[in-house]
């Protein structure tokens, strides 16, 4: 598949999923750099470069920080101040793999009758990722590129819930391994793009979909620790994360820095 074929989203958005993908192999290999998927990332700013930082906010227009110890995030928002730039937090939920699928099994094993699994694969067709990521976007998540959500670049756990009276997506989930093996959490999966369509929430369609992609994660992908990030204020992802077993770090934090004047990139 070429590049631009699995992107999507705003222009903004395919441009730095492209940037991504052509940065993938160079991104797994190096110190302090995480493969985020829809744009660069770094877990150690200092390993990775203020230098690349810049670049990188200049020319791509965002880059992801990760795990970031909460007494260093003071003095990252006033080096991004100092070049025009801004970031927007998220507060970071983990846990480890045995208390994880404990609280997903517990889910997962409660009958639901109301939709259909499938659990993607490079196998299908291109116009069923397309489906899956537009029903993200719709719902506020930025997508990830399809070269990613197929497994491609590494495995993945990807959950997608159809109505089975018109085949139309009611909720997707979705985890992978974004750190690389300098990082001290290479061995943490990141769980997302958990979306619910609108509806439909409230009734526990979030946890389930979301247990399934974890549930997934621990016993297929070998995760030994998973994580999921949610700003604050996004009640319900806060709850559902919870009731899958991850718990609130509060000695890290997460984000998306961009030009001050950037639309926010995602929820
Ligand atoms: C986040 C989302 C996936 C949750 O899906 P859902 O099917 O509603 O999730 P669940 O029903 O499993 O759980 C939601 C929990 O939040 C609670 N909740 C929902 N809205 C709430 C609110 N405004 N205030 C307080 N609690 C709220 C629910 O009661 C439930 O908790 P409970 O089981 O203890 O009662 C869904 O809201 C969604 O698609 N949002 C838009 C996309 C998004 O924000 N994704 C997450 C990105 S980080």
């Amino acid at each position: 598949m070429d590049n631009e074929r699995g992107l999507f989203g705003n222009d903004l958005q395919r441009r730095l999923q492209a940037a991504a993908l052509a940065a993938a192999g160079e991104y797994r290999d190096t110190p302090g750099a995480v493969f985020a998927a829809r744009m660069a990332g770094t877990d150690d700013p200092k390993k990775f470069g203020w230098d690349r930082i810049e670049g990188i906010l200049r020319n791509e227009g965002a880059i992801t920080f990760r795990m970031i110890p909460i007494n260093r995030c003071a003095q990252i928002e006033q080096r991004l101040a100092e070049i025009g730039c801004t970031i927007s937090w998220w507060d970071v939920f983990d846990g480890p793999s045995d208390e994880i699928r404990a609280a997903c099994e517990r889910i997962v094993n409660r009958p639901r009758e109301d939709f259909v699994l499938i659990e993607p694969s490079a196998s299908d067709d291109a116009a069923f990722f397309e489906c899956a990521q537009a029903f993200m976007a719709e719902c506020g998540v930025a997508p990830y590129p399809t070269q990613v959500l197929s497994g491609g670049l590494g495995p993945v756990a990807f959950a997608v819930l159809l109505n089975p009276e018109d085949g139309s997506v009611v909720a997707t989930a979705f985890s992978y391994f974004p750190y690389n093996r300098h990082s001290t959490h290479r061995k943490s999966a990141w769980a997302g793009l958990v979306a619910v369509r609108d509806d439909l929430r409230g009734r526990g369609l979030g946890a389930f979909v979301n247990a399934l992609v974890l549930k997934k994660a621990v016993e297929e992908m070998g995760a030994e620790r998973i994580q999921e990030f949610a700003r604050t204020s996004n009640v319900a992802s806060c709850k559902m994360i919870e009731h899958c077993g991850l718990s609130l770090r509060t000695d890290v934090r997460s984000g998306i820095a961009q030009p001050v004047e950037a639309e926010s990139f995602t929820r």
